[in-house]
């Protein structure tokens, strides 16, 4: 499965998002325990339930017990590419370090590699919690 894989599941997502709001499709691929999850955003008419791709993506892997995270690629059609939005990045955030790869691919075959780290510096988690585990 190389990163080139991962952005062809991202894309395939994509044309089975639900984005008939914004008219924005974003599809997500992540590789989580040698498998691969895929999600896309899905809107809704109240516009505040909207889910992203990257996140229904990382619930997809976690519901099928995968939980470690070992890349991420997210497809748009903009140039250049989207990144994942504040929310998507803490819930990555939550199954990956910040070396994750995060592949970005966009219109015409842009793309940008870097990592969660670099989208996300200085990440909150749970080791700032002054209780874990309850
Ligand atoms: N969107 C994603 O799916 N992922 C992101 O990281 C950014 C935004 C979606 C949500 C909404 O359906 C559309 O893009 C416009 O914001």
């Amino acid at each position: 499965m190389t990163r080139r894989d991962l952005v062809q599941a991202a894309r395939a997502a994509r044309r089975r998002a639900h984005a008939p709001y914004s008219g924005f499709r974003v599809g997500a691929a992540v590789r989580a325990g040698g498998r691969v999850f895929e999600g896309a955003n899905v809107e809704n008419a109240s516009y505040g339930l909207t889910i992203c791709a990257e996140r229904a993506a990382v619930v997809a892997a976690v519901l099928s017990g995968r939980r470690d995270l070992q890349a991420v690629a997210i497809a748009s059609a903009t140039s250049p590419p989207t990144p994942p939005c504040g929310m998507c990045l803490q819930t990555l955030a939550e199954f990956a370090g910040p070396t994750l790869p995060v592949t970005l691919a966009g219109a015409r075959g842009a793309r940008v590699e870097t990592t969660l780290g670099e989208l996300l510096p200085r990440a909150f988690g749970a080791v700032g919690l002054p209780r874990r585990g309850r």
